[in-house]
């Protein structure tokens, strides 16, 4: 296997390489000098990123003839917000970063969105380079093109499309992240194998212990076949007006649960596997797939560290909180829901009593 994948994501009027491997971020500053005119450059990170991996991108810009800002945000989900990014707006303007200036977003899903955000509206635009650093951030959020901040009556309410230049995703920065977090991640590659690639979710079987163990051969891989997945269904529908739905497998239910929750139980792709575990529920209970389905998903989860266990909270708090989601148009729930391991099915109208039903079923 080479050492570095590069995956090519092509959407209308742009398309931009994924590049994965060990030390990625030690040729980030030569490859970007050969991409962009301007010289300005903001890194967006939090401190304990920047405190692990922040330094070496920071000399290696210099060392290539850029002009560094950095601005920290402090850590966590509460700080995806308009103030924050107004902040940084505010940074870029006190900095004199024009058109051609460029924003480097280093770290997990809150900063690539909040980053993103900025670059999607900065000046009606700029350009913006992805340099994830939380597996999750990896496989998933840094990819596609997706941005936005919070807004107190709701999650990514303010946002855009707004496609990044490229993605580095350097595997070693990994070795920092923490154990929760890192398996909070494999929750959406179990995604993609289930939506997608039967044969995937056969690997990720066979290799349980190896991805236990971050085995760089196999972690490169995992995150390789998540990324070309990723970026095929984006190619396919890049602004969600089809297909793209599919990556919301398990996210209705996970949503409402880490709301319930008040996001302070689960971390994203914990709500988000036992979202997965009772959507396939729910498809079962409506003749759409086997069981053996819900098995062979609660089994791999399992093993990979992940809950699949609604916990105890009232199915009707689930259900009031589902019934209000934004993806709830004119009051007909949608679920994205398994036919098999490698393909699912967008269903409409499925009633609150099902949802019930399943969820209350022990
Ligand atoms: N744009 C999209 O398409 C998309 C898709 C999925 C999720 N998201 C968004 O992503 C966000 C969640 O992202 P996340 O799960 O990466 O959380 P996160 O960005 O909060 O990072 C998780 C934690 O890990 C720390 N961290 C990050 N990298 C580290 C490293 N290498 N070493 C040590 N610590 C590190 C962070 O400081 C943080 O405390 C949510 O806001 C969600 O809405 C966006
Ligand atoms: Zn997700």
């Amino acid at each position: 296997m080479p050492q570095v994948l590069n995956i090519k994501v092509k959407v209308p009027h742009r398309s931009y390489d994924i590049k994965i491997g060990g030390n990625i971020l030690a040729d980030f500053p030569h490859q970007l000098k050969q991409l962009v005119e301007g010289r300005q450059i903001i890194i967006v990170s939090n401190s304990i990123i920047y405190g692990y991996h922040g330094q070496q991108v920071k000399e290696g810009l210099i060392e290539h003839g850029f002009d560094v800002v950095t601005y920290l945000v402090p850590d966590g989900e509460e700080y995806k917000t308009w103030q924050e990014a107004e902040k940084i707006l505010t940074t870029l303007l006190e900095a004199g970063f024009n058109r051609d200036a460029v924003i480097a977003a280093l770290g997990g899903g809150v900063i690539g969105d909040l980053a993103g955000f900025v670059a999607s509206i900065y000046q009606r635009g700029i350009d913006l380079v992805q340099l994830p650093t939380t597996l999750l951030a990896q496989v998933d959020s840094s990819v596609g093109g997706k941005v936005a901040v919070n807004h107190p009556l709701g999650k990514n309410m303010i946002g855009a499309f707004h496609q990044p230049l490229g993605v580095w995703t350097d595997l070693r920065a990994l070795n920092t992240l923490p154990e929760r977090e890192w398996t909070a991640g494999l929750a959406e590659v179990v995604k993609y194998g289930v939506i997608w690639d039967e044969d995937f979710f056969d690997y990720l079987e066979k290799n349980v212990q190896n991805i236990k163990n971050r085995d760089l051969a196999v972690v490169r891989e995992v995150i390789g076949r998540s990324c070309q997945i990723k970026a095929e269904i984006v190619g396919q529908d890049e602004k969600e007006q089809g297909i793209r739905a599919v990556l919301n497998f398990g996210h209705t239910i996970g949503h409402a649960l880490e709301k319930v929750t008040e996001y302070k139980v689960y971390r994203h792709g914990e709500a988000v596997a036992i979202g997965m575990v009772c959507a396939a529920k729910v498809a079962v209970y409506l003749e759409l797939c086997s069981v053996q389905i819900v098995e062979r998903l609660e089994s791999l989860l399992k093993k990979l560290g992940l809950p699949v266990e609604m916990p105890n909270v009232s199915s009707d708090l689930i259900l009031g909180s589902l019934y209000l989601d934004k993806k709830v148009k004119k009051k007909e729930l949608v679920l994205i829901l398994p036919r098999r391991i490698g393909q699912v099915e967008i269903i409409r109208g499925i009633t609150p009593q099902t949802i019930k039903d399943c969820i209350d079923r022990p």
